[in-house]
């Protein structure tokens, strides 16, 4: 194995002095993993899902909607074939943990809302710390009973479902799990539920619900669901661009790599990282059916303006990084959003950065990282945030000599448990 990990103090020691090089399909988009595991527990029958994402967050989705009554298989593991059979749901026996995922706690929040019965969503200090009103405001307002610490503003939830009516809504903020969450209890509700977002986030509820049969409408910024249920389907999840943009930035950063990253989902909500890249200089790639090529190049600084953050939230960490080592200033501008996440990245991400060497501010919701930094060989902690983690693994991997590590390590098996062997299988001495 490339570089060391020590199990012990949950620490990883990057390898230093190689590139990378070769062709690589990541594991499925953990977004859409989600979502094609909920709506297989709302098909009556049997649906078939290939290539799931194999984190933990995804396997917490799984977990719940067994608990939730669900039958799941997955006898090669979850990108293998999932069988989900699925009938009527039945209350769980207890209250159902998430664990560090986000998107299954407000996404089942959504499911939960449409059920004749009580459930109860918790998860791990993480998840306990994240803001849950953006989901259980609006759910209430349709008719769900839902209580938790500040007015259900944090969880855990205790969501008492069911007699749900249709509410036109605007999210004040853009996100799609709230979008999702709301679609999902549409499907429960009577009248039309209606979601109106100012700012397009990550489409995937109301494609794959429309795909698997559900009343779902789509115009311009408004979608709208009627009562209904998906068919069971089957369905192959594509790679996920989150986890593939380590790897493209990676590939721009270190001289001499050249990596193919096939099959990924690369819509245009979620592949605002490979738009960013190119207004940076990266060599970079991408083709109409999810093939990106990515190599070593000289970048430069950018504005990302608020209007792009939600078409790249989850790739702010890595494309930092890049940032540090580009010729003059990035500013990504309206960021605030990242203070809510596995862990504040404003802050946690300021933290990595300046330990690495690198020259890093926030003022009000705006992270700007000015370079060319000389990264330097340091011992960076994960914040126990997955994303932050592999950043920091980039980031040690085009520093200047060997010699540093990151602390809590562990957090990548919430999104990419086979980062190190996909590491090993790209990296060139
Ligand atoms: C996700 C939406 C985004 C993203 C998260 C996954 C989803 O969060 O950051 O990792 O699957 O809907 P928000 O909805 O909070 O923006």
């Amino acid at each position: 194995m490339i570089g060391v990990y020590d199990a012990a103090g949950d620490t990883f020691h990057p390898p230093a002095g190689g590139r990378l090089e070769g062709a690589l399909a990541v594991p499925g988009d953990k977004s859409i993993s989600h979502r094609a595991l909920l709506m297989a527990a709302l098909a009556d029958g049997t649906s078939h899902i290939f290539g799931l994402s194999d984190g933990e967050d995804v396997a917490s989705s799984a977990a719940a909607i067994e608990a939730l009554g669900a039958e799941v298989h997955a006898p090669l593991g979850l990108r293998g074939e999932v069988t989900v059979n699925a009938g009527a749901l039945r209350p769980a026996a207890s209250a159902i943990h998430v664990g560090n995922s986000g998107t299954s706690i407000r996404l089942l929040a959504g499911l939960a809302a449409g059920q004749p019965f009580t459930t109860t969503l918790t998860g791990d200090a993480s998840i306990l710390r994240r803001p849950m009103n953006r989901v259980s405001r609006p759910l209430r307002q349709m008719g769900a009973r839902i209580a938790g610490p500040y007015d259900a503003d944090s969880a855990p939830l205790e969501i008492r479902g069911g007699s749900l009516e249709g509410i036109v809504y605007s999210p004040p903020v853009a996100s799609a799990q709230v979008k999702g969450a709301l679609l999902l209890a549409g499907l429960f509700a009577s009248g039309e539920t209606v979601v109106i977002e100012s700012t397009p986030t990550r489409p995937h509820t109301e494609e794959m619900l429309a795909a698997f049969g559900a009343d779902v409408r789509v115009e311009a910024d408004r979608v709208s669901v009627r009562a209904s249920a998906p068919a069971p389907f089957e369905f192959v999840v594509p790679g996920d661009p989150s986890s593939a943009a380590f790897w493209a930035v990676a590939a721009a950063v270190i001289p001499g790599s050249d990596v193919l990253l096939p099959g990924l989902y690369l819509g245009p909500a979620r592949n605002g990282f490979i738009r960013v890249l190119q207004r940076m200089g990266a060599r970079i790639e991408a083709t109409s059916d999810g093939l990106l090529r990515c190599r070593y190049g000289d970048l430069r600084g950018v504005t990302v303006p608020a209007a792009e953050i939600p078409s790249l939230i989850d790739e702010i960490p890595i494309l930092a990084v890049a940032a540090a080592l580009g010729e003059g200033t990035t500013a990504f501008e309206g960021a605030g959003e990242l203070r809510h996440k596995e862990s504040d990245r404003l802050s946690t991400l300021r933290a990595a950065l300046a330990t690495l060497g690198a020259d890093v501010e926030v003022t009000g919701d705006t992270l700007e990282v000015r370079g060319p930094a000389r990264l330097r060989p340091a011992s960076v902690s994960s914040a126990g945030d997955h994303r932050i983690a592999m950043a920091a693994c980039v980031a040690l991997l085009a520093a200047d000599g060997h010699g540093g590590s990151i602390a809590g390590w562990r957090s990548v098996e919430t999104s990419y448990p086979g980062f190190l062997s996909d590491l090993n299988a790209l990296w060139k001495a």
